[in-house]
């Protein structure tokens, strides 16, 4: 007898989010119905520009960014290494670099490679309760720092941090703040015209709603970054020097425009629906399944107040990847588990094991959240807590 396959269960949004608003497919389709036309090159008059349409939407929602100075990239990974290594290209000499142990990787690692390469030393800040607290930011703070790189929501412990307290004493003492939203835009309001960062990174395809290969990053003063990659704009070709206006200096080949239409679509369904109601419901289901999940003492949650839809824990006596393989195997499950790209916090918190994440989307259904929940509850009760991890 084939095995009835129970219905997909998606909680991985915090990686990707799935599904995406039919506008998001449609506008997808629409854009490569046509041949793109648009900045003035070729010739036509059908088509939408659509760099230009996702760049006016997302300076709106991310709270009144001047559209020329938000730059369209690959991803968040893209900008934070576009924005690190041009920052360091206007710094001659060795200067003192502030990151955090709740960072992802794809902060961590351009970090420690500049600091491999004697061009960078780096502090990591440690975070207590899931937070950087700003007390600690000031006290890490030496005479040469330059430069602070830092999460503005953990992609574990979905804790945002309070990166307006934090810029404040950065900016007194005149050091650069880039902030990686890739876990925030889409899911909490940035209000960036008043924001004090420096640059702020995003993605497009995790709360933003819109396809990988898509993001960017917003950048207050454009001199404050050296371009650090060349080519082919479209505009004053006549120069065999790359442009140094905004948004060209830093954007350079064909434009992902399948993607950008994505995620002016994203955007725009994100303002359709509304924030607020968006991170209501979504609130209202992490406090469920927290909720249930502690009804079970062998289940540890290592955030119990997440102010994103990511639910981290462990399950006493199995391991993570196992408790994966079960939700995926036994109940069409998907969440993710291991390491998460943030080595430094799961040294902290699990002592470098990993953990079992699920995060939720406006997508996400409260029946789909009572079946997960039991899901969770049933393999864990079934747990032999004598082996495995504490
Ligand atoms: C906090 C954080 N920063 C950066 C990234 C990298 O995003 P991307 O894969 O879009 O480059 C992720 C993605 O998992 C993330 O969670």
């Amino acid at each position: 007898m084939v095995p009835v396959q129970k219905p997909l269960i998606y909680l991985n949004n915090a990686a990707t989010s799935w599904p995406k608003p039919p506008g998001v497919l449609a506008a997808i389709a629409h854009s490569l119905s046509l041949p793109v036309f648009g900045s003035g090159r070729t010739t036509g008059t059908q088509g939408d520009d659509y760099l230009t349409l996702a760049r006016d939407r997302l300076s709106v929602f991310l709270g009144g960014a001047p559209p020329e100075n938000l730059v369209f990239t690959h991803n968040a990974t893209d900008s934070l290494n576009i924005l690190i290594s041009g920052f360091l290209a206007e710094k001659k000499e060795e200067c003192h670099v502030l990151t955090t142990a709740l960072d992802h990787n794809s902060v961590l690692r351009p970090l420690h490679e500049y600091e491999q390469q004697g061009r960078i030393r780096l502090d990591i800040i440690p975070f207590k309760d899931c937070s950087v607290s700003p007390d600690a930011v000031q006290d890490s703070i030496r005479p040469d720092t330059r430069l602070m790189v830092m999460t503005h929501g953990s992609n574990v412990l979905g804790s945002a941090q309070d990166i307006r307290a934090i810029g404040k004493i950065l900016h007194d003492h005149g050091i650069f703040f880039i902030v990686d939203g890739a876990q925030t835009a889409g899911h909490i309001p940035i209000g960036l015209k008043d924001l004090p960062v420096d640059a702020f990174v995003i993605t497009g395809h995790k709360g933003l709603l819109g396809v990988p290969g898509t993001g960017g990053f917003f950048l207050r003063d454009p001199e404050t970054i050296a371009p650090v990659r060349f080519g082919g704009t479209g505009t004053d070709s006549l120069s065999l020097l790359h442009p140094r206006g905004m948004p060209e200096r830093f954007e350079i080949g064909t434009h992902n425009y399948p993607g950008l239409a994505a995620l002016a679509a994203g955007v725009e369904f994100l303002n359709e629906t509304g924030l607020a109601t968006i991170s209501e419901k979504a609130e209202k289901q992490t406090l469920f399944l927290i909720r249930e999940l502690k009804k079970e003492e062998n289940v540890m949650i290592y955030n119990d107040h997440p102010d994103l839809p990511i639910i981290a824990f462990n399950i006493k006596g199995l391991q993570n990847d196992d408790v994966g393989f079960m939700l995926a195997r036994g109940f069409n499950i998907i969440a993710r588990t291991g390491l998460h790209c943030a080595p430094l916090l799961h040294k902290a918190i699990d002592g470098g094991e990993g953990c079992v994440r699920i995060s939720h989307s406006w997508f996400t259904t409260d029946e789909e959240c009572r079946i997960a929940a039991d899901a969770m509850r049933e393999i864990a009760r079934n747990a032999d807590s004598t082996v495995g991890q504490a």
